[in-house]
């Protein structure tokens, strides 16, 4: 996987699944600039903390990356046991306005550049909520997505699920207008369940039941590094010609769901 000499932002960088693909990448020779709100745990080429769930702190951050980058990773992320509004901030409105930002510095000849999303198993059950993911995909900047919210309040006991399945929406449909005017790729990688700090807010937010049934169907949850190559390969050449898919990464247990 060619990722040598390729800049690579990763938010969500200090923790999980982030810490891995920063990792991974650097030991491929890209250099690897982290955002996260706390401080990271590895050595990085570049780190800018940051509070993603803030329109005005996205843009501060924005400001301290370099001019140009290859790709940029969006893996922070906040569990369905944080309130509502955080969870629609950090995980979608935030990550969304990042992504739009990140166009003016992405490379639009050669390679091209690559933005990658993480979705999540849970946000599987997007066909279901179709029409109300398409209308709020449509929404064009955060604060509009905020007002589109407060008349169509989600639950907080699904709003977890809620915000993937409207990811995975909004990249699926942003992404072909994104790659045929810039040259910009844009992926989701779902993971199943991942042995990360956050886990255990999973076991919470799903309820015993629901855990069980899916602990049958799997062998375990993932390792973080299993994770990671699929995310750093989205970011590669190699992958050059793939856009606008959400990729399982899941020991198979979406498949277990037909
Ligand atoms: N762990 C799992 O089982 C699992 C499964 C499917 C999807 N995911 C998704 O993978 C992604 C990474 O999760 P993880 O498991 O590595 O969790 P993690 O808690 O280990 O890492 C999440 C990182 O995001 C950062 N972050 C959260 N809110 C932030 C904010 N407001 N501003 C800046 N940084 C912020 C945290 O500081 C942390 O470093 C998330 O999007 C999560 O929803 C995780």
């Amino acid at each position: 996987m060619n990722v040598q000499g390729k800049t690579i932002v990763i938010t969500g960088s200090s923790s999980g699944i982030g810490a891995e693909t920063a990792r991974l990448l650097r030991l491929k020779g890209a250099k690897v600039i982290g955002v996260d709100r706390n401080d990271p745990m590895i050595t990085l080429d570049g780190f800018v903390r940051a509070d993603l769930s803030e329109q005005a702190a996205i843009d501060a951050a924005f400001k301290q990356l370099p001019e140009h980058f290859d790709a940029l990773c969006n893996v922070a992320g906040v569990p369905g046991t944080a309130p509502v509004d955080l969870v629609a901030r950090v995980n979608y409105l935030g990550l969304r306005h990042l992504c739009t930002r990140a166009l003016e510095r992405l490379p639009h000849g050669g390679a091209g550049g690559a933005i990658v999303n993480i979705s999540s198993i849970l946000g599987a059950e997007w066909p279901a909520r179709l029409d109300v993911h398409k209308a709020l995909a449509e929404t064009p900047s955060f604060e509009a997505g905020l007002a589109f919210l407060a008349k169509n309040p989600v639950p907080q006991a699904t709003c977890y699920q809620y915000f993937k399945e409207a990811l995975i929406v909004w990249t699926t449909t942003q992404s072909q207008t994104w790659f045929l005017e810039k040259g910009v790729r844009m992926n989701c990688v779902a993971p199943g369940p991942v042995f990360t700090p956050i886990l255990g807010d999973f076991v919470q937010m799903l309820g015993e039941e629901r855990v069980q049934k899916d602990a049958h169907r799997m062998k375990r949850p993932a390792l973080a590094d299993e994770i990671a190559p699929v995310v750093a390969f989205l970011c590669a050449d190699e992958s050059r010609w793939v856009s606008g898919i959400n990729l399982p990464v899941d020991g198979g247990l979406a498949s277990t769901y037909l």
